[in-house]
């Protein structure tokens, strides 16, 4: 079973996606991951931050586990992603390891922001999980104090807007909910009640299907 959970940052749909892939015995890929991962790696490397062909090449032999996962979820890297996430080479590079990792035997759960409409377009259970700009600033901003990365609430919720209008706007898989994914408002909703939430969606998807 291919679950594909998408949505904005700070929306909660890695949590989810990490808490249904436990449930349902399944590996998760968190392909934000590799995006961060491929931006962090072409500010390394010294290339200029709109160089495609050096983006796409890295992006083919990328490892998002040879980087420290809080320095590929730090704002900084956020940013890098952002801008190779608009590059139609870099997706395509990163499009076979994500089908690749859909294909395992039993399945897999993938989150992200095109893993409904271009990844697994035909995922056994869509989920576009959101929450209020407000409520998604206020995470983020948590989490990155939580860290030492001192921003103010402002500034977060401001960024956070500028990369949403770019995810969504890009040419290339834009970050938008599937036409037959299920949505999930997690605003109000804590962790435990938006994963029940979350799981009851997947079931009626399953069930829907006759599995
Ligand atoms: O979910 P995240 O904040 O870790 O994602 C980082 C960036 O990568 C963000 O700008 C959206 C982009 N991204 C994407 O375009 N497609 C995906 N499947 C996952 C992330």
């Amino acid at each position: 079973m291919i679950v594909a959970v998408d949505g904005p940052s700070a929306s909660g749909k890695g949590t989810v996606a990490k808490q249904l892939a436990a449930h349902y015995g399944l590996p998760h890929l968190d392909t934000g991951l590799l995006y961060r991962a491929v931006g962090y790696a072409l500010a390394q490397s010294g290339a200029a931050p709109d160089d495609e062909a050096a983006a796409a090449e890295i992006a083919a032999r990328i490892d998002p586990k040879a980087y420290d996962e809080q320095v590929l979820r730090s704002a900084a890297a956020g940013g890098a992603a952002a801008a190779v996430a608009a590059m139609p080479q870099v997706r395509r590079a990163l499009l076979e390891l994500q089908r690749g990792f859909a294909a395992r035997p039993g399945g897999a759960v993938l989150d992200g922001r095109d893993i409904g409409t271009v990844i697994c377009p035909d995922a056994h259970a869509k989920l576009w999980v959101t929450a209020s700009a407000e409520e998604r600033a206020r995470r983020r901003h948590l989490e990155l104090n939580g860290r030492g990365e001192a921003m103010e609430y402002e500034a977060v919720l401001a960024q956070l807007a500028e990369r949403d209008a770019r995810d969504a706007s890009r040419k290339d898989a834009p970050a938008v909910q599937a036409d037959d994914a299920v949505l999930l408002d997690t605003t109000t909703l804590s962790i435990d009640a938006a994963f029940e939430e979350a799981r009851r969606i997947v079931d009626a998807a399953l069930q829907g299907r006759g599995l």
